[in-house]
């Protein structure tokens, strides 16, 4: 593949750890464009919703190829657009909130364990990357989609640390969950995303591990900007 003079820039890791902040300020500090891969399986989510399904609940085996058809008919037809902006569109409408939503956001995890399905967005996921100058935020960048990725992050953060920011963003929210409940959940998903026989969530070899347990969010942007154009000044 030729070089890239812009780099490719993987931040993958579990759902928590400060990924979408982080990815987010690392991107606008170095003029790159941001890449959440996230929002295109909840895109696959909402569509799978909407046209019937229930991924955040009981999917039979044919519910999981339909659902895979489904998301190969969103690739081709390009029917999900990652602005620049942050908004998401899906069949041009801004479903930038509705994504978001608790049922989303397992729906987003159960059909990411379809093989069907991340084979669709892999293509999508290439395209929007190959020309370097990217942030791309996901849990299989640095392993399946871009293994030749310039620079390469795991973030990372103690289950425990990672289930307190969350349960304080649904107490926010309104809701009464505890934080134990919470701490359990954000085992649960770990377990999934790490046990699931199609690109598991693990570190590269040749990624730089980063625990944003004990740092603050600028340092941790920091250690990834400054690595990044050290590597942009050697490419
Ligand atoms: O980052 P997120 O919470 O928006 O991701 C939603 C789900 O999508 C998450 O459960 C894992 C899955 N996902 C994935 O399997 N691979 C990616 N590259 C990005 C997300």
């Amino acid at each position: 593949m030729a070089k890239r003079v812009r780099l490719l820039v993987a931040i993958d890791g579990p759902a928590g750890a400060g990924k979408s902040t982080v990815a987010r300020r690392v991107a606008e500090r170095l003029g790159y464009v941001l890449v959440d891969t996230g929002a295109l399986y909840r895109c696959v989510a909402l569509a799978a919703s909407r046209a019937g399904f229930t991924p955040h609940g009981e999917l039979s085996e044919d519910d999981e190829l339909a659902i895979g058809d489904l998301a190969k008919e969103l690739a081709a037809g390009r029917q999900i657009q990652l602005e620049p902006s942050g908004r998401v569109v899906l069949d041009g409408e801004d479903v930038s909130r509705a994504i978001r939503s608790p049922e989303m956001s397992l729906g987003a995890s159960r059909v990411s364990a379809i093989p069907r399905v991340r084979e669709a967005l892999l293509s999508m996921q290439r395209q929007a990357g190959e020309h370097g100058g990217a942030v791309m935020e996901g849990r299989d960048i640095g392993t399946v989609v871009f293994p030749d990725a310039e620079a390469k992050f795991f973030l990372t953060a103690s289950a425990e640390q990672r289930a307190g920011r969350r349960h304080a963003e649904l107490l926010e929210k309104g809701s009464a969950v505890t934080f134990d409940e919470t701490l359990a959940d954000v085992r649960r998903r770990d377990t999934a995303d790490t046990d699931r026989p199609v690109a598991p969530l693990r570190q590269a070899d040749d990624a730089v591990l980063v625990d944003s347990s004990t740092m603050a969010i600028d340092d941790v942007v920091d250690v990834i900007v400054r690595e990044v154009r050290a590597r942009e000044a050697q490419s």
